[in-house]
């Protein structure tokens, strides 16, 4: 008779899920004949080297998969980022490692989407320091790119009275015909029409230091860019030097910028979370952890790629 060796599937999150999340992860882990080992709240790379040195699977949130720790986990076969982006794991390290890369779109979408409008109002509202500041009814929404959270935010606009617009060339007519909003052509051209441009674009090499000069000092006044992204897609000397032309320019982010004391000067005018917590909700980290256990035990017991991001 063979001997099957449980498998062993880590989550390893400095920034922990809410317990209600660890217990579904747990569930989904167990009932399926695997092991969970947790590793939360970890400071040290050196404690996440030691903890993936024999585990089957992983699952992180912003967590740095690198070479180093695919070299440390001898027995990895999987690591599923529960999330949507993946710009935190090495993916040609982890092809050249033979481990699959996962991640679970959609599934803190809405969370993200409603902290982008929790920073959309506090930023209208001067940060709440008792002025008088603007109402959302009736400005021009840009979304800077149409995916799950972007859909999102584009179904909470249509409860602001929002008039939305869009730009994402990827998005198939369809659902722009069906979530009856209005692409523009370019980048440019959103920024240039609204009021308030959201952005959801990930970090990618193309990404990478897009939204300057060019888009962020081409928005009509006042303006109001909200970042629930990634803060590499930023330039952030450029949009400092627009913040610093533009007595009318906020910029509000779930990702405290690296220039963050620069920023920090233009009090009123500038806010970013102390740390991300767009996905840092209960249903999120519910959402997201069990779909990534699922997807693990999917993938060991029936080899289920559907969510591979890597080659
Ligand atoms: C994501 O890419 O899913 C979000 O940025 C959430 O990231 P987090 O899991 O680190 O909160």
């Amino acid at each position: 008779m063979p001997v099957f060796k449980m498998k062993k599937i880590l989550v390893a999150t400095q920034k922990p899920f809410a317990a209600v999340a660890v217990d579904g992860i747990r569930d989904v882990v167990e009932n399926a004949g695997c092991q969970l080992v947790m590793l939360e709240k970890y400071t040290d790379k050196a404690e996440l080297l030691d903890a993936v040195a024999d585990v089957d699977a992983v699952i992180i949130r912003s967590d740095k998969i690198d070479e180093e720790v695919l070299s440390a986990a001898k027995n990895l076969k999987i690591v599923v980022r529960a999330g949507a982006g993946y710009d935190n794991v090495d993916l040609d390290a982890a092809t050249a490692h033979g481990v699959c890369v996962m991640n679970t779109p959609g599934q803190n979408a809405n969370a993200v989407a409603e902290l982008a409008f929790g920073m959309m109002v506090y930023a209208y509202r001067n940060m709440y320091n008792g002025t008088s500041g603007m109402e959302l009814k009736g400005k021009k929404l840009g979304i800077h790119a149409y995916g799950n959270v972007g859909r999102n935010v584009g179904r909470i606009a249509k409860g602001f009275g929002m008039d939305i617009y869009i730009y994402d060339c990827y998005t198939p007519q369809e659902i722009i015909d069906a979530d009856c909003v209005k692409r523009v052509s370019s980048a440019e051209e959103l920024y240039a029409m609204c009021d308030v441009v959201s952005v959801h674009i990930p970090a990618t090499p193309e990404t990478k230091k897009s939204i300057g000069k060019v888009l962020a000092g081409a928005m009509p006044k006042p303006a109001l860019l909200v970042n629930t992204a990634r803060k590499e897609v930023i330039n952030e000397p450029e949009l400092l030097e627009v913040m610093a032309c533009r007595p009318d320019f906020k910029y509000v982010t779930d990702v405290a910028p690296d220039a963050l004391d620069e920023f920090a000067k233009f009090e009123g005018r500038f806010f970013a979370t102390p740390k991300k917590m767009g996905a840092q909700t209960a249903e999120a980290n519910v959402n997201a952890g069990i779909a990534a256990a699922k997807q693990i035990v999917d993938f060991f017991e029936n080899g289920n790629e559907r969510f591979r991001v890597n080659k």
